[in-house]
């Protein structure tokens, strides 16, 4: 815990974020604002003696990042819930407090996952596409059929907070609810019977599965050829986590041989680089990583870490302080 100290904290914010965030940041604190996209040049150059930093998953934080900060930063506050942007045991053994934004975003992620679902079951590529391009000649009985959500099966690989948020929309459109994680939920939770103890036993019941776990030295390239092999028919794979869950040559052949019936994938391995087969595959649904992209969770991840950074600030317990 950081000692409590009187002078104002000063924070080099290395990203750009919504304006009424970046007011509230410059209200809180002596705030600076990256000018260039080389923030952590600006940051390493700088005459200021920042505190703390503030950034997100578009600057990677690994030991050599961590290791060349100034010495007077001892804080590391991410826009983001993921974490997998940071080498936090540098940041651990270089006492750096690290902060993250959970649970603001959760219900944004959750919604999204709906969008992504739908936009995969109704075909929503094909059916923008074929709008868009002014090639639509009216209805007809056999155009773009989907399949329905209510009565299917969703697999979560996953269940945490966000999981659940998922899961709990998804029952309300009629869906059965499954999920793996490294331990059944607790007897007494929502949801807990539909456990699987592993993705293999998920992907074979499900005819959604939804990737919701952080990506760790476990779970990356989780959703390989082996994985894929033992899908139910008719799957559709929803990817919400990160990109690199899924090895993309395998996803792109068993959408190819019609293993997988179509996915939905809001993160990409490499983002914003996305494996070009993924645009020939109209039963791809795709989307910029957009799940915490509301008003509400943007305002939320900012609060948080504002309130974090005071509480470190005044040497109290930080909820969420990453450990
Ligand atoms: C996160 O916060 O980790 C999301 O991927 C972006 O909002």
């Amino acid at each position: 815990m950081a000692e409590a100290s009187t002078t104002r904290l000063s924070l080099f914010v290395a990203v750009r974020l919504v304006e009424a965030i970046e007011r509230e940041l410059a209200d809180a604190f002596e705030a600076t604002f990256a000018e260039t996209d080389d923030s952590l040049a600006e940051l390493r150059e700088s005459a200021t003696p920042f505190d703390a930093m503030l950034f997100s998953l578009d600057l990677k934080m690994g030991r050599a990042e961590i290791e060349s900060l100034p010495n007077s930063v001892r804080a590391l506050a991410t826009y983001s819930v993921g974490t997998d942007h940071i080498d936090l045991d540098a940041a651990r053994e270089h006492d750096l407090v690290v902060l993250n934004t959970p649970g603001v975003l959760a219900d944004s992620v959750a919604e999204n996952a709906l969008l992504l679902m739908l936009g995969a079951a109704r075909r929503a590529t094909e059916s923008i596409d074929l709008v868009r391009s002014r090639r639509w000649s009216g209805w007809t009985p056999t155009q773009l059929v989907g399949v329905q959500l209510g009565g299917r099966t969703l697999g979560i690989l996953g269940m945490g907070d966000i999981g659940k948020r998922i899961a709990v929309r998804a029952r309300a459109l009629g869906m059965e609810i499954l999920y793996s994680n490294r331990r059944p939920l607790p007897a007494d939770e929502l949801f807990s019977e539909g456990f699987r103890s592993s993705a293999a036993e998920l992907i074979r019941d499900s005819d959604v599965l939804l990737l919701a776990c952080p990506s760790t030295d476990e779970t990356r390239g989780i959703v390989d050829a082996e994985l894929l092999a033992q899908a139910k028919p008719g799957l559709i794979l929803v990817n919400i986590a990160r990109g690199d869950l899924v090895v993309d040559e395998a996803l792109v052949e068993a959408l190819r041989a019609g293993r997988v019936w179509a996915a939905a994938l809001d993160v990409f391995d490499g983002e914003p680089d996305i494996a070009s087969a993924y645009y020939d595959r109209p039963n791809v649904f795709m989307l910029p990583h957009t799940g915490s992209s509301t008003i509400e969770a943007r305002m939320g991840m900012g609060l948080i870490l504002i309130d974090g950074l005071r509480r470190w600030r005044a040497g109290e317990e930080i909820p969420n302080q990453v450990r």
